[in-house]
């Protein structure tokens, strides 16, 4: 029988992933405990969702790295998904602000469901970087599956310069955490873990400007406004996913009993690369054509390993969107975005 689940804490939530799986929780009715760092960005999201008004509520939490920072949230919930991680370009304290929030906040996560019996089940977002072997990515005759584990060490993710490889590590040490205490403790809550590839597809969480798109989305968008670029943006992963067949896995890991125990890649079969969103784009809108350099159209996705995204879909009912869907569902909204951002700078 599938766990009771009335009431979710959601980390993350006012984040690009996270507010995706806000609302699919309340589709379901259930209700959303929701937390954020930004009263702003919480009553952003109370806004947006002026219908859910009496199912969403909104946390203002201090950060990660705060000890016993979901002590009060955790209070009277079912269920937890976990998806607030640090990701920062630019950053040089990688171990204080990327590695040692995005473990502590999720051990903080488990030292609290610890004392409430109400827990059922944590739904740890991690992400295909915690299993991929950078050495081996460029062959496209591997494919990474969720036995797979990054061989990063928190030494080389602490010294990093490129803020990729810390949060390469951020992912695969805030996990390990999370499975070391489901070992150590045998709590009497269960984990799933998810560890999608990179997300594109729609943004429902409080942005007010393209400058604060979450890093992912930042990709498509630095192809839809890459004018006279060349070569065209592209990017070193090619395994995608739509960001609500990603909601959708959290919210199902979190309510199907057999997930239980679980660590589920959820990646889409198809690649990518900044020349093919192009050529998505070309093809169907005349401003693409106008405004996105041709590149080498037709140019095949260059080869890089494959992500075993079939078991993820299998055991939790997602079928994954095409990615010309993903992409054409979400140009058309970036450009209104930044379309408003130079209004409201006028
Ligand atoms: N997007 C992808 O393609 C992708 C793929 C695989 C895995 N993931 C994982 O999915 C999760 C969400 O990613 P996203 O793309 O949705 O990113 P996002 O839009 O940047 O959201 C990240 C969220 O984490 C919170 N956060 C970050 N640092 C924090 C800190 N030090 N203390 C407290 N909260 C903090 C932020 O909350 P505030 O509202 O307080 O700022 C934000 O809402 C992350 O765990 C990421 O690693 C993402």
């Amino acid at each position: 029988m599938d766990p009771q689940i009335s009431l979710v804490l959601v980390t993350g939530a006012t984040g690009f992933i996270g507010a995706h799986v806000v609302d699919e929780l309340l589709r379901r009715g259930i209700k959303v405990r929701a937390t954020t760092r930004s009263l702003a960005k919480a009553q952003q999201m109370l806004r947006d969702r002026p219908e859910h008004a009496s199912n969403l509520q909104l946390h203002v939490i201090k950060d990660l790295a705060t000890p016993g920072v979901f002590d009060e949230e955790i209070q009277g919930v079912d269920g937890v998904i976990h998806i607030a991680s640090p990701l920062i370009q630019g950053e040089t304290d990688n171990e204080r602000k990327v590695l040692i929030p995005a473990i502590e906040g999720t051990k903080s996560v488990f030292e609290a469901a610890k004392k409430h019996p109400s827990v059922k089940r944590i739904v740890l977002t991690s992400s295909i970087v915690a299993t991929l072997d950078p050495d081996r990515l460029s062959d496209g005759s591997v494919t990474f599956t969720s036995k797979d584990w990054s061989p990063i060490t928190y030494e080389e993710a602490k010294e990093a310069t490129d803020f990729f490889i810390t949060y390469r590590g951020a992912k695969k040490f805030a996990e390990l955490a999370a499975w070391d205490f489901m070992q150590k403790e045998a709590p009497h809550f269960d984990l799933v873990t998810i560890c999608p590839s990179v997300c594109f597809g729609p943004v429902v969480h409080p942005v007010s400007k393209t400058s604060e798109l979450n890093f992912t989305t930042s990709i498509l968008w630095d192809v839809v406004a890459a004018r006279g670029t060349d070569p065209l943006p592209d990017f070193e992963l090619r395994a995608y996913v739509d960001v609500r067949d990603v909601a959708l896995a959290h919210v199902e890991a979190l309510l199907r009993s057999e997930a239980g125990g679980q660590r589920f890649i959820i990646s889409s079969p198809e690649k990518f690369s900044g020349q093919l969103l192009a050529d998505i784009l070309r093809k169907e809108f005349s401003w693409a054509r106008e405004e996105i350099p041709k590149g080498d159209e037709g140019a095949p996705v260059p080869e890089e390993a494959g992500f075993e995204g079939q078991t993820g879909a299998r055991v939790l009912g997602i079928r994954y969107r095409s990615l010309q869907t993903s992409v054409l569902e979400t140009a058309p909204q970036l450009r209104e975005l930044h379309q408003k951002e130079g209004l409201a700078s006028a």
